[in-house]
């Protein structure tokens, strides 16, 4: 029964999904982040070597552009009904406050009646808000080479406004500890042509593929190695991307459809790892190998 319902979830998340995603090759994954790694982790060469790189970026990161493009936006009167979010737009902390409001989502909006991560939030908000079209965001959410679409510059300035502070998910209120319980579910479901979940790749500690360790996400730090650095300026093809594109590259590596963006399905999954990160620094938006 409980199959079949989360079956019927994860195929709820592709209806309707095909929206224009270029799939990237599986680049490498980025390295332990700089919480004290276990004395089992051993790192190779090419990791250490990364872990040096990204720390002489990080010096100028550029994640920061793209805040600074996502206050432009944030604050700019946009849309069909020319307002802006700073004036219209509540993360949970209040209209238009962005402080601390990253770190505390996934939440249960009453207004939308929906668990939402920030990105879905935000997206919210330029449909209900400023009159944006859903289908035209979701034509297009993540960005390539020659694009990066107003949202994510918006999620990472959100992002920016929660640097350094702990993961706080509200898991006492019930709507998202039901949404963390399915989403919990979704990762242990095995369906597709390999019969994969999520947990067959990242249900165990020190597993890896080709060079890239896969994080643990059912503990707190395997869990935090997904959240931290995201949104990230991804050096492979050199684009900013956000979790809802991390969410959406996995189904594609355990050989599901493509899922709907700003999905439940997205936004429970999210609600699981986030929440399982629940106490840990986040340092804002970062660098992806
Ligand atoms: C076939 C194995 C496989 C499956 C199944 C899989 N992943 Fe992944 N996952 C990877 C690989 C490989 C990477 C690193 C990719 C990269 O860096 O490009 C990764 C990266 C991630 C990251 C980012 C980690 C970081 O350090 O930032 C998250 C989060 C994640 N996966 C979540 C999931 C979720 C949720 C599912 C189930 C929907 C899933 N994965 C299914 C292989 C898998």
């Amino acid at each position: 029964m409980k199959q079949n319902f989360i079956g019927a979830l994860c195929a709820l998340a592709v209806m309707g999904g095909a929206f224009a995603q270029t799939p990237k090759k599986p680049a490498a994954k980025p390295a332990a982040k700089t919480a004290p790694a276990p004395a089992a982790e051993e790192k190779d060469a090419a990791t250490l070597e990364f872990e040096k790189f990204r720390a002489e970026m990080e010096e100028s990161n550029p994640a920061e552009l793209f805040e600074m493009k996502g206050e432009e936006q944030w604050k700019t009167k946009r849309g069909p009904k020319n307002v802006s979010l700073a004036e219209s737009c509540d993360l949970g902390q209040g209209v238009g406050k962005v402080e601390g409001a990253y770190v505390k989502m996934p939440r249960y909006f009453a207004d939308a009646d929906a668990v939402m991560d920030a990105e879905r939030r935000i997206v919210w908000c330029m449909v209900e808000k400023q009159g944006f079209k859903f289908d035209e965001i979701a034509a297009k959410p993540f960005a390539n080479a020659n694009f990066t679409p107003d949202i994510t510059n918006l999620v990472t300035y959100v992002a920016g406004h929660s640097r350094n502070m702990k993961i706080a998910v509200p898991l006492k209120d019930p709507k998202v500890r039901e949404a963390y319980e399915t989403g919990k579910a979704m990762a242990a479901y095995r369906a597709g042509p390999y019969d994969f979940s999520c947990n067959t790749c990242h249900g165990s500690d020190g597993k890896r593929i080709r060079m890239q360790n896969l994080p643990n996400l059912g503990t707190a730090a395997g869990a935090m190695k997904g959240v931290q650095g995201w949104p990230g300026y991804r050096m492979t093809g050199g684009v900013m991307l956000t979790h809802q594109w991390r969410m959406g590259d996995c189904f594609r590596q355990q050989r599901f459809p493509q899922p709907k963006y700003a999905s439940d399905a997205i936004a429970y999954l999210l609600t699981y790892m986030i929440g399982n990160a629940n106490g840990q620094v986040y340092k804002g938006p970062g660098i992806k190998r």
